[in-house]
């Protein structure tokens, strides 16, 4: 394999125009991306793979930072919502295909009696919160330090700019794998605390991910049954690539609701909220709308997206994919002299080079960037069940360059 590197030439042009129109020229998560000699836009996207706009080729570990689970442009996926694209999308009445969406999540996901849908997980994760308000008439929102659940004031915490001390007022935060910081806080407000929510396990940006402790989510899930406490499990980002059943599942607890977003119609703008029939007259009574949330071509899509999951056994296939993605790069870390950490589930890894400086750690993302693997420095990577071996093999050699550059 030649050991080239990209230009970016027509990136950069495009990002100078665009700070011209849009404040940032690249906004929120995306923003955050950019780096000197990286790509900035895409130009199309297949498979495993996307193409930038200077026409440079990407295996690409985001996956649209999730949602292209079956990879881009899906077959099967793209005939189930351009079908119901042609007969009607966004209309005055509510499409069939929802009702068919919800049977499917009913059937598929453990925990799931019903289901209300949206478009970002952030709605699915704001609706969770008010049926649960609604549900015990109480305020206060538990969640994990540094526990990511979408933009919305409560979530952003009080320091962020636009958010006021008042919009995070009713959340406590604990620590992760902390059960008896939560025992604690439950002695002494638990007739205050609607819910707590979390992720499955913690995949925070800029450190290690953490998997749950032994008997961590069957504590949790007892002090929440005990004290009223709804347990809400933000399965935006893990949804689907863990277990098809929920994550939940997959550590042997049941949760009263379920937020899923990301891969759910495999890149066609959807959220849903899932939960039990405990919690369906408060989700019947909440009122969470959106003039979008109705449009049926992405609920096409995410019934073909679930059943290809299912007929791929996605979730397996993704985390051996993961494991074998996972050794091959700590070996080809070794063998250039590097220790590199893979924390997480195997098929979100995220990935750290142990004792060198962070800037090191990002000169070897860079260098793997310019070389055709999309990564990111700071958070977790996506897999999807598009990679290949072959990819693994790619991904290896060019990971194995980047370190010779170092
Ligand atoms: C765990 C988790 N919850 C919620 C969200 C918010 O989803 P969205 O950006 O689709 O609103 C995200 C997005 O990254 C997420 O990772």
């Amino acid at each position: 394999m030649k050991n080239t590197t990209y230009e970016v030439k027509k990136s950069e042009a495009l990002l100078k125009k665009a700070k011209e129109v849009i404040p940032g020229g690249i906004f929120g998560h995306y923003k955050y991306a950019i780096r000197d000699t990286g790509p900035k836009f895409f130009s199309r996207a297949e498979g495993a793979y996307f193409w930038d706009i200077d026409d440079n080729k990407y295996i690409d570990l985001m996956c649209a930072y999730g949602p292209s689970i079956l990879g881009y442009k899906n077959p099967e996926v793209e005939e189930a919502a351009n079908s119901q694209d042609s007969e009607g999308n966004t209309v005055s009445l509510a499409s069939p295909v929802m009702v068919d969406l919800a049977s499917n999540l009913v059937e598929m996901v453990e925990t799931a009696d019903w289901a209300l849908f949206g478009k970002n997980g952030g709605d699915s994760t704001s609706l969770a919160v008010m049926v649960a308000r609604e549900a015990t008439g109480k305020e206060k929102i538990v969640k994990i330090q540094d526990g990511y659940h979408g933009v919305a004031p409560w979530m952003q915490g009080k320091d962020h700019p636009g958010i006021i001390a008042s919009d995070d007022a009713k959340v406590i935060t604990i620590e992760w794998n902390d059960l008896e910081s939560f025992e604690k806080v439950l002695a002494e407000q638990s007739d205050e605390i609607a819910c707590f929510i979390s992720s499955p396990y913690d995949h925070p940006v800029s450190r290690d991910n953490t998997l749950p402790e032994e008997g961590y989510w069957q504590g949790i899930s007892k002090l929440c049954k005990q004290n009223n406490v709804i347990l809400i499990i933000d399965d935006v980002r893990a949804g689907f690539r863990i277990n098809l059943s929920g994550s939940n599942v997959a550590y042997g607890f049941t949760p009263d609701l379920i937020c899923f977003g990301k891969a759910i119609a495999n890149g066609h703008p959807l959220s849903a909220l899932v939960g039990t029939n405990e919690m369906k007259d408060a989700a019947e009574k909440v009122y969470f709308t959106g003039t979008q949330f109705f449009s049926a071509s992405p609920m096409a899509a995410a019934i073909a997206t679930l059943k290809e999951l299912k007929k791929l056994d996605a979730a397996n296939k993704m985390t051996d994919f993961g494991q074998r993605l996972n050794e091959s790069l700590v070996k080809v870390a070794k063998e250039s002299g590097y220790e590199l950490v893979a924390s997480g589930v195997p098929a979100m890894p995220y990935y750290r080079l142990n004792n060198v400086d962070v800037k090191t750690h990002f000169r070897w993302i860079d260098e793997c960037v310019r070389r055709g693997v999309y990564m990111l420095g700071y958070h977790n990577h996506f897999v999807s069940t598009c990679h290949t071996e072959e990819d693994i093999e790619a991904i290896s050699n060019i990971a194995k360059q980047a370190f010779e550059t170092l």
